[in-house]
């Protein structure tokens, strides 16, 4: 993690402030008392620049001078997003993440891995198909981390969630990941009186980990992480479920009564992307995750009372 050069006080810029991450640290840091005395915290979206842009990027840094960057800004989005716009995501998240302190990676999605996946593996193989734009411009990040470090000896590190949900999401059905699309898609169905329809057939396993948790563990990062080699940041291997366990959890949630059917001619991306979480575990052995089904009723009681504003 680079300490920056202002030796005074901490400064840390936020890219992509407004998004589904960036809320979860904002509240960490104001709600949970995650800010220290004396620190400073900006949280950024696009409408303070586009990153994609080097002269509103050159005069974001000028205006702030950050000593800390956590850098989540970036063109994020669920499978069908990703299968349709392949080449958006290599460009946007290549251009975007130049010159940043902690970046979040996908999880390696190599298409013949062993399984868990851990940090050694993520360059190994080629990633699937479904998102190979996002996945080799996600693994240069830590190319280029590992290459700022050599040659200026600059700390650069990269953070590695799996599956993020939570208030603030991008609950699209089209668009969204895939569990805040099925919570808009249980309360559409539910509104209308008609059948869930799940694309894809429920079987591909997931870790999803709550946005808040993802939080906590970044401010963590921030503060007591030093190595330049990424670090995954997910639930257990033993807490990943079924699409279907996670649909009859937001059923169940949503107090939804009606049929499930599970749309087989969809595509169901990856079967599984299990992430080892052992190197967190060696470092925080006692950090406790929000249960999965809580997690999942607070992001529906959020979505539910925030209906109007929510991104959908
Ligand atoms: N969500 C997941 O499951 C997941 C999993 C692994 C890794 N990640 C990574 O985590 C990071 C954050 O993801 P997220 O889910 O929080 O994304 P998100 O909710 O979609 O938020 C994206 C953020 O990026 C900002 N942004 C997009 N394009 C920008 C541009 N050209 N210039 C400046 N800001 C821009 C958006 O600003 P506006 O609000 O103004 O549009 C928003 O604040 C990303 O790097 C993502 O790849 C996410």
């Amino acid at each position: 993690m680079s300490k920056g050069s202002n030796a005074g006080k901490m400064c840390v810029l936020v890219t992509g402030g407004s998004g589904l991450v960036g809320r979860a640290i904002e509240h960490v840091v104001q709600e949970e008392g995650g800010k220290l005395e004396g620190e400073e915290w900006i949280f950024l979206s696009s409408k303070d620049a586009d990153l994609v842009d080097v002269g509103q990027t050159r005069a974001l840094f000028e205006k702030y001078r950050p000593t800390h960057v956590i850098h989540l800004a970036a063109k994020v989005g669920g499978l069908y997003l990703h299968m349709k716009s392949n080449l958006h995501f290599l460009i946007l998240q290549t251009i975007s993440t130049l010159s940043f302190n902690i970046f979040c990676l996908v999880c390696p999605a190599a298409s013949k891995t062993t399984y868990p996946i851990d940090e050694t593996m993520i360059h190994n193989g080629p990633p699937h198909d479904s998102n190979f734009g996002y996945s080799h411009a996600k693994r240069m990040i830590d190319v280029q981390n590992r290459a700022y470090f050599k040659q200026y000896g600059r700390r650069y590190t990269a953070v590695i969630p799996t599956n993020v949900f939570g208030p603030y999401d991008n609950f699209n059905i089209e668009n969204g990941h895939v569990l805040s699309a099925l919570i808009n898609k249980t309360y559409t169905a539910k509104k209308d009186g008609t059948a869930l329809n799940v694309s894809g057939s429920g079987t591909p396993r997931r870790q999803f980990i709550y946005s808040l948790d993802l939080g906590r563990l970044i401010v963590w990062v921030l503060r007591e992480y030093d190595e330049i080699d990424p670090i995954i940041l997910s639930v257990a291997e033993e807490d990943e479920v079924s699409i279907k366990d996670a649909v009859e959890i937001i059923a169940q949630s949503m107090d939804f009564k009606g049929k499930i059917l599970f749309d087989t001619t969809k595509s169901d991306g990856q079967m599984k992307k299990t992430a080892s979480n052992a190197k967190l575990r060696r470092y925080l052995p006692n950090f406790t995750f929000t249960p999965l089904k809580e997690a999942i009723q607070m992001t529906c009681s959020w979505f539910v009372a925030n209906y109007a504003t929510a991104r959908k």
